[in-house]
Parts: structure tokens; C-alpha cells; sequence
């Protein structure tokens, strides 16, 4: 299977116009100004006991210059952005492919005798083939679409959960989750009578594997687990906790969201039962994401809602369902959505992952070196194992004052509890700064980042 080319002169699509009007230029776009005195010295101090950045394989400026948006600035400064675990910035074959569909392909799908309906379709079911194929899934049929990694999850547990939990069952929930793997659990605990029992974490922000070990037992039904932590940047062994999971019967679903854009993933080889992803953090638009699950428990799972597009046939004494995916689809789904993930899926694909990985990782070891210089920065989370998110307190200044005063500089992070206040909790914190790296970012714009905060430490009165 290979996934299909999509441009914005015709999804690769039969009978499409060549190109639709105005969707090429991206305007919206302040053209970036030349450095101002207040801009970071191009090599901050401490710079020059760093190493070197040298990666192999793969130029974060081969992604950058497709990305429009960080050629803007931000309160008089180049665009910095290091929120990537918040969402990820879009390449212009996204954007193109979305003014494209709007502009020369819009129709609804799997209904309508018409020749856009059926193209529309095509574009659709191109999009769930790239999307198996990108997580290494059997199959196009083992893939669900939905909002995001969020209302996948909360799928897994209406449908799955309702028929699967009961009362005295474990759903064992690692403490580094995120929000959205957690309180879906509790919602359908509650309704079962099941117990959410969560996974404790070592000192560096690992899971405990032995305490894990030593939860799981006969009555585990479900261990839910992100592959990469968006607060602690933890890569669980997700691997080695599936086949441990599946020796008590219980079934397993990781929460991709972090992963997918960091390093390859492959379902079947992590023998997932549930894989949930959202397009948005891997270069696509807000809005869709997507499910994988084993094809014979989706087979088994029965619909979380009701509406067009997931029924056979409708009478008011018995109405019959479609099989899955499309059953637990019901409604017109975000079908543009699904061509800007298919553009994303395309763009991100054509480099060489392996090396976008190693890359990243030592753009992490960069960062990590650098901010070690900044008087009074804490990173929070150790794990050996990690994605390039760097969470950190700043003695003296509140996570968001630290957000605030980069923001001046046009550097964007997140500060909060990142949907995450169990994590923080682990390390006695409600709140903290997070600057998390993608692959189009450099070693300069840590060094701006590093630059930044060794200015605050000099004027802490100046952030008031
Ligand atoms: N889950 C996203 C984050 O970590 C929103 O920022």
C-alpha cells in the first residue's frame, strides 16, 4: 500500500480541476522583520561549551521552508515556537490542500449519485489508507476517524467500556496521563462500577514497571498509557506493558497524541489493541484524528452514537448498523479535515523518519545543556527514555509570568498544569513551563529560548 499523492492540483484524484483559484499564496503572513537590538545575541553565553549540532540525514530548513507561519513575527520578533505539544504548525501542502478541497472538491460522502460525492469519497478513503498504513494497521477497516486522540478515547470507553467493565474491574491508568486518558475512564467507571486504579511513577518520571507488575491482576480489564508524556516527555515501554497486560487478559490502549510526530509507530508490532492519535499535532488541521483498534474488537465494539452514515437500514421497530469503521462514524465527518491529514501525512512521510528521530534527539540534548546554564531552571522529568518536551520551573517567577516574558520576545510556550495535574503533582507542582520541540526547530531557537530566560534571571523586576 502506498500512500496517495496529494497536491493541491488534484488529490491525485481523476477529474478535479487542475488547480482551484486563490488557493496557492498564503497572505495572512507579517513578513519577518530584521533583528532587533533586543533579539539574543547569536551565541548566548555558555553557547560555546554546547556540541555541535550536526544532524544526519535531515535539515530542520528543509521543513521549515515549507511552513509559512514561522516566517511571521511575533511582538516584533521572528516567531519562536515551542509549542508544538499543544498543536503543531502546518506545512503549505496542508493549507493548499484545504483551499483546494473547498474550492473545486466540496461534497458530502458515501451518499449522493454524483461525481464530486464520489470523489469526495475517494478523498476520504484515500485519507484512512494513509492513515493504516502510517501506523502500520492491516488494514483501512481498523481505522476509525474521529475529532482527536480525546473523543477517541472517550469512544473506546462509551462503546467498549459500557459492554467490557464492570463493577470489582481495574482500568489501570498511568499517572503521567494526560486529562483526556483519565477522566473518560472515570466517566465510564462510574457508570460501571469499575475502579480507575492509576500506575505510579518513579522519581524520574517513569512508570514504576515493578508497581505495575504488581497492579495488574485477573480482574484488570483495560491499562491505558500515552506512547510519549506531553508534560514529562516520559517514552513508557509500551511494548513490554502490552504483552505484560495481555498475559492478565486485559486489553490495552496508548495514547499517540505525543508519539506520532516524534518517532515511527507501528501498532501491530506494539500489538495495541487501541491506538488513538490527533491530526493537529502531526501537521494537519484541528478537528480530526483518528482510532486504530484490533479488527476483532472493533468488530465486537457497538455505536457510541446515532445518526447518518452508520446504518444499514432504519425502520421505527429495528434499525440495522454498517459494519465498522463506519458504524461508529455517525455524521457528516470532517472530511476536509481528512484531506489536510492525508496533505500532512505526505509531507511528514517524505523524510526520513529515522533521521527526523535522531535529529530531534539531539536537538533535546542541546536544549538540555543549554537551559542547565539558566540560573535557577529545574527541568521536571528524567526518564532515559523521552521526547524533545522540556517542562521547567524558574526559581522566583511564576509559569506564567515566564510564558508572558517570552511571549515578549515572540517565543511561544505553554505554561499551566498542562492538562496533566497528576504528573505535576508527582513533583509537589500545580503548574510549570513547557517548551516542546518539533522537527522544523534549530539549536538557534533554543539558544533565543536559553537567552531569553538568562534575561529574566538578570531583571526579575522587569517581568512584573
Ligand atoms: N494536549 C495538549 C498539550 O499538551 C493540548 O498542550
Amino acid at each position: 500500500m502506498t500512500i496517495p499523492n496529494v497536491t493541491p492540483r488534484g488529490f491525485g484524484v481523476p477529474g478535479l480541476p487542475a488547480a482551484a483559484p486563490g488557493t496557492t499564496a498564503v497572505t495572512a503572513v507579517t513578513p519577518m522583520k530584521p533583528a532587533s537590538p533586543s533579539d539574543p545575541p547569536a551565541d548566548p553565553p555558555g553557547a560555546s561549551a554546547l556540541p555541535q549540532l550536526q544532524p544526519p540525514g535531515f535539515s530542520p530548513e528543509s521543513a521549515r521552508q515549507d511552513i509559512p507561519i514561522l516566517h511571521r513575527t511575533v511582538n516584533g520578533h521572528p516567531l519562536v515556537w515551542l509549542d508544538n505539544g499543544a498543536t503543531t504548525q502546518k506545512p503549505r501542502q496542508v493549507i493548499e490542500a484545504l483551499g483546494a478541497y473547498y474550492g473545486a472538491a466540496n461534497s458530502n460522502i458515501h451518499r449522493g449519485a454524483h461525481t464530486m460525492a464520489r470523489e469526495a469519497t475517494q478523498m476520504f478513503e484515500a485519507g484512512r489508507s494513509a492513515v493504516a498504513e502510517f501506523l502500520g494497521a492491516r488494514s483501512p477497516d481498523d481505522i476509525v476517524f474521529v475529532r482527536g486522540t480525546t473523543e477517541a478515547i472517550n469512544l473506546v470507553a462509551q462503546s467498549w467500556g459500557r459492554d467490557n467493565l464492570g463493577p470489582g474491574d481495574d482500568i489501570l491508568v498511568a499517572a503521567l496521563e494526560h486529562h483526556s486518558d483519565i477522566v473518560p475512564w472515570q466517566l465510564i467507571a462510574e457508570e460501571t462500577r469499575a475502579r480507575v486504579v492509576p500506575i505510579p511513577l518513579t522519581a524520574d518520571g517513569a512508570i514504576d514497571q515493578g508497581a505495575y507488575a504488581d497492579l495488574l491482576s485477573s480482574r484488570t480489564q483495560l491499562v491505558a498509557v500515552s506512547h510519549a508524556s506531553n508534560v514529562l516527555g516520559t517514552v513508557p515501554p509500551v511494548k513490554e506493558m502490552t504483552a505484560l497486560a495481555h498475559r492478565y487478559g486485559a486489553k490495552v490502549l496508548v495514547d499517540g497524541a505525543q508519539a506520532v510526530a516524534h518517532f515511527p509507530v507501528d501498532v501491530r508490532d506494539l500489538d495495541a489493541d487501541f491506538y488513538a492519535f490527533s491530526g493537529h499535532k502531526l501537521f494537519a488541521p484541528t478537528g480530526i484524528g483518528a482510532l486504530y483498534a484490533k479488527p476483532e474488537i472493533l468488530q465486537a465494539m457497538r455505536p457510541w452514537q446515532g445518526g447518518g452514515n452508520m446504518i444499514d437500514s432504519v425502520d421505527f421497530t429495528r434499525t440495522t448498523f454498517a459494519p465498522v469503521p463506519h458504524r461508529l462514524e455517525a455524521g457528516t465527518g470532517h472530511i476536509a479535515g481528512v484531506v489536510g491529514l492525508l496533505a500532512a501525512l505526505n509531507w511528514f512521510t517524505s523524510f526520513d523518519r529515522e533521521a527526523v528521530a535522531a535529529y530531534e534527539s539531539t536537538l533535546m540534548t542541546y536544549a538540555q545543556q543549554a537551559l542547565a546554564a539558566v540560573p535557577g531552571l529545574e527541568v521536571i522529568g528524567s526518564a532515559p527514555e523521552r521526547i524533545a518536551v522540556l517542562t521547567f520551573t524558574l526559581a522566583g517567577h511564576d509559569p506564567g509570568e515566564v510564558a508572558d516574558w517570552l511571549d515578549r520576545d515572540g517565543i511561544a510556550i505553554r505554561a499551566g498544569h498542562h492538562c496533566a495535574q497528576p504528573a505535576l503533582a508527582h513533583y509537589g507542582l500545580e503548574s510549570a513551563a513547557r517548551a516542546s520541540l518539533a522537527l522544523y526547530n534549530t539549536s538557534e531557537e533554543v539558544d533565543q529560548l536559553v537567552a531569553s530566560l538568562r534575561r529574566l534571571q538578570e531583571a526579575p523586576r522587569a517581568a512584573g
